[in-house]
């Protein structure tokens, strides 16, 4: 029999199931069952974590992991300064049927599933303006008023000590240099390149931006296969260039990690061409799956540009990001980064490094990984139920961050898929957006701003295009549960 405790405050019937599992998992699922029985309704608004805790003699912390749980899962919307409710797009239901998952509720606006998007609704705006607060009123931290070309000493203070922490490279405030983000890092890195109009390898497919950046910079662009085990090292080899870019914990789009043979063969290269590694570290904080895996320059930084970037863990639109030189080429990669013009505003700066220091930001990552992790599941869950990964094969790169690749039948136009999916309400992107040479067809879907149940949805439209786009298949059945 499950305990029965009714929350005064808000009459709330909480039937927490008496079983072995712990406090908190329980509670999820109280609420969650409410939920699915109709007796919690889109809308409804939920006791505070102090208010619940108390009337169900628990911590405040097995209420919050509770909440923090179902809003990941997409069933609970928390809004600053108006509690906790749950979701509009919650469905109450009985139980889960076959029925149900041939024919959930549409949206009511379109699905974005580009790729590269953080979900930015999810950006911790109390405990972000708690250190801005402190940066402007504690004497200890008052903005230098000519802010160093390198950033704030104490942000490079609290970057390096991250660095050592979860990269496992071994800096000191000194190497770090504050840019605005990668693409920053970039321009940066051709600058010192440039005068004599060098080569650059860049993954091919990869992402436009950062090859553009080059490009504008007037290296020559040559573009570098990719595949299960990350940049192809010998090619690399081949295409006598002087800098390769790539990103060793997560390739953009493929997902891909850099294997170790690779890693040492690239280290190899780069020191025997006295050539430099600009290692883009994309999705490091996002790895679901596996050990996590160390930053390149961990490994040795005598020929590695490191470039790490705030644009994916808490919002792209800081424009804060963070470079770590070869020490050989430190005062040449400054002088490229001043040049570059003004670096990100002070007081963001030292509001980010209050925000790590308080440990704000390991919490917020924690609690990140855990959203998008669910959110990857749910749409690698929903795309096999429909069929679309047993006809395609399983999908690519699920392992971390923010996307998944999945491949079309071989002789599929992209471009139709995409088109059809847009007429069914779902925006995705054809891998062709980030190949400069021709390569086989494939989806690229970002879920992370995919609630749950929404992924339902979407894998039915998916498979849907997929039908209208693959006669040949017709005898395959997109839309059975397999
Ligand atoms: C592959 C890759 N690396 C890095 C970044 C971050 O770039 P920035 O820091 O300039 O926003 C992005 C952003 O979309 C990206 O797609």
């Amino acid at each position: 029999m499950p305990a029965d405790r009714t929350n005064r405050a808000t009459a709330l019937l909480i039937e927490l199931p008496e079983d072995t599992r712990p406090m908190h998992e329980r509670l999820t699922s109280a609420i969650r069952t409410a939920i699915a029985r109709g007796r919690l309704t889109p809308g409804h608004l939920l006791p505070s974590s102090r208010t619940l805790a108390a009337e169900l003699g628990c911590s405040r912390w097995v209420v919050n992991e509770a909440y923090v749980q179902l809003a990941a899962e997409g069933h609970l919307e928390t809004r600053q300064g108006s509690g906790t409710r749950i979701a509009a797009y919650t469905t109450a239901r009985t139980e889960p049927s076959r029925a149900e998952f041939a024919d959930p509720e549409p949206p009511t606006s379109h699905v974005d599933l580009r790729p590269g998007a953080p979900d930015v609704n999810g950006f911790p705006a109390a405990a972000w303006l708690r250190s801005l607060h402190h940066v402007l009123t504690d004497p200890a931290w008052s903005p230098p008023v000519f802010p160093p070309p390198a950033g704030a000493p104490r942000l490079r203070q609290t970057v390096a000590a991250y660095l050592r922490r979860a990269r496992g490279i071994l800096v000191d405030s000194d190497d770090v240099i504050i840019t605005c983000g990668t693409s920053h890092g970039i321009a940066a890195v051709a600058r010192t390149l440039t005068p004599v109009a060098l080569g650059v390898a860049v993954e091919d497919p990869g992402w436009a931006r950062l090859r553009e950046v080059a490009a504008a910079a007037g290296l020559r662009i040559e573009p570098v296969t990719v595949d299960a085990k990350g940049i192809d090292v010998a090619a690399v080899r081949r295409a006598d260039v002087a800098a390769a870019i790539c990103a060793p914990a997560h390739q953009f789009p493929t997902g891909a990690l850099l294997s170790p043979e690779r890693r040492r063969a690239l280290l190899t290269w780069a020191t025997e061409a006295s050539a430099i590694i600009v290692e883009d570290d994309y999705d490091a904080e996002f790895r679901y799956d596996g050990r996590p895996v160390g930053a390149l320059a961990g490994l040795s930084r005598d020929h590695v540009v490191y470039l790490g970037s705030a644009s994916k863990t808490l919002h792209p639109g800081l424009r804060l990001g963070w470079l770590v030189p070869p020490p050989a080429r430190r005062r040449a990669l400054l002088a490229a980064v001043e040049a570059a013009g003004a670096g990100p505003s002070i007081l963001d700066q030292l509001t980010f490094a209050h925000f790590m220091e308080t440990g704000a930001y390991d919490r917020h990552l924690r609690q990140t990984r855990k959203t998008y992790r669910l959110r990857r599941n749910a749409l690698v869950t929903a795309l096999q139920r429909h069929n679309v990964t047993r006809r395609l094969g399983a999908p690519q790169g699920i392992a971390a961050g923010l996307h998944l690749t999945l491949p079309l039948p071989p002789k599929s136009d992209e471009h139709a898929v995409v088109a059809r999916l847009a007429d069914l309400g779902v925006t995705a992107i054809p891998l062709s957006r980030y190949t400069i040479r021709p390569q086989p067809p494939a989806l690229v879907l970002g879920y992370g701003r995919l609630a749950p149940p929404r992924a339902e949805w979407v894998a039915m439209q998916i498979a849907k295009a997929l039908h209208a786009h693959s006669p040949s298949s017709s005898d395959l059945s997109w839309h059975g549960s397999t």
